[in-house]
């Protein structure tokens, strides 16, 4: 037989025949939006470091909401930048803080919309740590459940469809299924952060929600990035204490961790494309070296392609026209 025998160019001689034997595909169905919701009025505020991504106040919220529901997008995933910051983390789990109004709103303005609410402290404390510290400043992990616990009833209260705990304390999950079961929030669900490593990409998200810690790092609670037999124990943890939908955070520096949860865990698994990603292709993009819709194509079905069957991203809203 004449030489070459295979020629595996013929499949992608036309766009027509990509498309038909794309193996990933990306849908709007995948996507969760990111929102920062701000005390104060009338503000909707650029994040310097997150371009195109803005800071929410209440009463300019509903008709932002109301547009990602009608482009289909089919998740939100709530942030909250209270208007003070204590030891007690306060704004988090108080029915006036900022995240359950804006739930409450979601419910009325867009009812169908998945409202799901990141649960964590950092936003919250005055210290910007994701829970309560003791006398050398460490984050106690037992007494920090209590708060994560009162923060996650509270949203459930509001009306979140699915609870996000993302701040890594350990036993989390089993406390606030305990928790959401005996207030008698059953049907809601926990996403939990599942394998969320200490990353220098959430840089533009501390920004974007003032969280960034007054003193250390989150080092002594969220993962170190060399460790993947962890994160595989940090998810059958979660799975075991009653996870509906596990996340690996962030996903293009660990598309290896999410390829090997894929792999160990039937549930549902989302994949955080967080704000340094996102930023770092922007800043590309506007100094011309990348082609931004490229890039956010090519990244996002790279994580989908590691396993990811949810993805949440700051590109939601776009890829509602880009996939179109
Ligand atoms: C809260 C939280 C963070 C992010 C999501 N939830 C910040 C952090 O852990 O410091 C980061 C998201 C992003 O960078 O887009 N703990």
């Amino acid at each position: 037989m004449a030489f070459p025998v295979h020629r595996p160019r013929r499949l992608r001689r036309t766009a027509t025949l990509r498309r038909l034997v794309a193996e990933t595909r990306l849908s709007v169905d995948q996507l969760v939006y990111p929102l920062f919701i701000t005390a104060g009025h009338g503000i909707q505020s650029e994040i310097g470091a997150m371009p195109g991504q803005f800071r929410w106040s209440l009463d300019r919220l509903g008709p932002e909401l109301e547009q990602i529901a009608e482009l289909g997008v089919p998740a939100v995933l709530f942030f909250g930048i209270p208007a003070e910051k204590d030891l007690a983390a306060t704004g988090a789990w108080h029915d006036q803080g900022v995240v359950q109004q804006a739930l409450r709103l979601c419910k009325q303005v867009a009812p169908d919309l998945l409202a799901v609410a990141d649960t964590c402290l950092c936003e919250y404390t005055s210290h910007g740590h994701c829970g309560l510290l003791d006398d050398t400043g460490a984050v106690l992990n037992d007494p920090t459940l209590e708060l994560l616990t009162r923060t996650a009833v509270a949203q459930a209260a509001a009306g979140a469809d699915i609870i996000a705990p993302s701040d890594m304390m350990d036993g989390r999950i089993g406390a606030i299924r305990t928790a959401l079961d005996a207030a008698g929030f059953d049907q809601v669900a926990i996403l939990s952060y599942a394998a969320k490593y200490a990353s220098a990409f959430y840089g533009p998200f501390r920004e974007a929600a003032d969280s960034a810690p007054a003193f250390g790092d989150r080092r002594g609670y969220q993962m170190d990035p060399p460790n993947r037999r962890e994160a595989l124990k940090e998810v059958l943890n979660d799975v075991a204490e009653g996870a509906d939908l596990v996340m690996v955070k962030p996903a293009l520096a660990y598309l290896d961790i999410i390829r090997e949860v894929r792999n160990a865990v039937d549930l549902p698994l989302a994949a955080y494309q967080v704000s340094g990603e996102y930023s770092m292709v922007k800043a590309a993009a506007a100094a011309g070296w990348v082609d931004e819709r490229r890039a956010a194509l090519e990244t996002l079905t790279s994580i989908s392609r590691a396993g990811a069957d949810i993805l949440i991203t700051y590109w939601a809203k776009d890829l509602c026209d880009w996939l179109r």
